[in-house]
């Protein structure tokens, strides 16, 4: 005699409601619903649900609150979160607040019976587990990494289920993805995070020096050994330690690193001593480490030990929705440290840049969108202003010396005043080729610096030959961030 299963469904929008009823209700499920979350809470307690499926942003208080009263209540409780946004912190913290998903609504239509049956089916089995109980401090945080597409979402999910503990976590990935990043982002989860975070590239110090470096040397160890010295591993007692490149590690010194993971023991180079210390091991490499383990290059017994929780990061040109958000992050940072008006990106630029195949993923992104700041002549970033070098794959190349075209002719007019003729001709070629050159704002920018080029920055005279007032001249030198040396040079 089954007992139908229960589904809990908190959201504040009726219709999500109706239709999480629609879609959930079987012969065999029961779903229940509440739009608040005091609601909520007292139908939980009253029905033990088997799965409870929470919008975060609710009142009288949020969806994580919810979580963590419901899982204060019943520790194995499963809670699936929803949102209609799903920053980078309220991914990692609801995981790491004892959440079993974590879903984007926009992807709810295709994944939520996924979700849904995975849910029902870890709580069938986890019947008779215990949980540890969640740590319950938020701490403020920025969102510091950037990502909403699938692939990402997952990594935060992994980056909140990691955090609590202290197994170590390899992370894997290509160049420029991001790898550091997600390490301090484990760290800053964790609860060592009021201890050192120190991060060592294996593959930038040289062999002889890199086993003191990390384990410390007694004085007269070697030539040069004038005093003794603390290693990494003894400085970063009860926090993180992050080894970078950690396939380029030496294999001599890949046996000490064993017998740290093992016992949390070590001795310094030339000393007898032994010492201990607790530390958390965050590995990164972009090489194929288990290629090297075959070919015997990286041990096997290590390797084990460190590749318990694998976090692996994605190309960006595998993430293309990445591409637009992370753009408009770094745009924003610019404007932030330079202390200059954000500028944006035309459509025609964010095209541009999702067609990229970026071999140096984010951190060439980032480089990009740095120089085309420099480079943009208006507040709108152009393709012209994108210096995406010759990485560009053959077949987008082809796609792209078309769209570009009328942007090139733009860059080149850029050397001079344009002429009404010069000007109306890009206009054409744009529309010819359907593509979006923004030329009023670039125009507008350009006249008002040559304006002031003309008249060696006498703002009276300068507005006097647009046309214009001379605060209206103020307000275009100030959002087309005119400098004193533009105007001069
Ligand atoms: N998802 C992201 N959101 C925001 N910034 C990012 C993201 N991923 C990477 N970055 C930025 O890109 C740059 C490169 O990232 P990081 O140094 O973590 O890459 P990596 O994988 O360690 O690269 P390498 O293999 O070359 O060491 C950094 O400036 C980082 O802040
Ligand atoms: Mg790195």
């Amino acid at each position: 005699m089954d007992k139908k299963q229960v589904i809990l469904v908190v959201d504040p929008e009726v219709d999500f409601l109706e239709w999480a009823q629609n879609q959930l209700s079987t012969p065999t499920t029961r779903v229940i619903t509440s739009t608040s979350a005091d609601q909520g809470y007292k139908l939980f307690c009253k029905e033990s649900p088997d799965l409870l499926i929470t919008e975060t942003h609710l009142s009288p208080f949020s969806g994580q609150e919810l979580l963590v009263k419901v899982r204060q209540r019943e520790p194995n409780a499963i809670v699936v979160l929803t949102s209609q946004f799903g920053t980078t912190q309220a991914v990692i913290e609801s995981m790491k607040l004892g959440a079993f998903d974590f879903i984007r609504k926009e992807t709810l239509p295709f994944n939520l019976k996924v979700v849904v049956d995975a849910a029902l089916k870890a709580q069938a089995e986890m019947k008779a587990a215990t949980t540890v109980k969640p740590r319950l401090t938020v701490e403020e945080h920025q969102d510091s990494i950037v990502g909403t597409s699938a692939a990402m979402q997952q990594v935060f999910k992994l980056i909140g289920r990691v955090s609590a503990s202290d197994a170590p976590v390899m992370i894997t990935g290509e160049s420029g993805s991001g790898k550091e990043l997600v390490a301090r982002a484990v760290h800053h989860y964790s609860p060592r995070n009021n201890k050192s975070f120190v991060a060592i590239n294996c593959a930038a110090i040289p062999e002889q020096l890199l086993e003191s470096e990390l384990f410390g040397h007694e004085k007269g160890a070697f030539t040069g050994a004038a005093a003794q010295r603390a290693g990494r591993f003894e400085q970063c007692n009860g926090g993180t330690l992050f080894l970078d490149e950690i396939g380029d590690m030496p294999l001599q010194l890949q046996s000490k690193i064993l017998r740290v993971l093992q016992d949390g023991q070590f001795s310094r180079v030339g000393g007898n001593e032994t010492l201990r210390s607790d530390v958390r091991i965050i590995t990164a490499t972009n090489k194929n480490l288990e290629q090297e383990v075959h070919e015997k290059h990286f041990r096997e017994d290590l390797f084990y030990r460190l590749n318990v929780v694998r976090i692996q990061l994605p190309p960006l040109r595998q993430r293309t929705e990445d591409i637009r958000i992370l753009a408009e992050y770094f745009l924003r940072k610019v404007a932030t440290r330079k202390h200059l008006p954000q500028l944006e990106l035309s459509e025609e630029a964010v095209r541009v840049l999702e067609a990229h195949n970026w071999p140096g993923n984010v951190r060439e992104l980032e480089n990009v969108i740095q120089r085309a700041c420099v480079m943009a002549s208006s507040e709108l970033i152009l393709p012209k202003d994108l210096p995406l070098g010759e990485a560009i794959p053959a077949e987008s190349a082809q796609q792209h010396a078309s769209a570009t075209d009328p942007a090139t002719t733009a860059a080149t007019a850029h050397q001079a005043p344009v002429s009404t003729e010069a000007a109306i001709e890009i206009l054409l070629k744009a529309a010819q080729n359907a593509t979006d050159v923004q030329l009023l704002p670039w125009l507008e920018r350009e006249f008002t610096l040559y304006a002031m080029k003309a008249t060696k920055g006498n703002q009276v005279r300068a507005a006097k030959l647009l046309g214009i007032t001379r605060a209206t001249l103020r307000k275009r030198i100030e959002r087309f961030a005119i400098t004193r040396e533009l105007t001069i040079s």
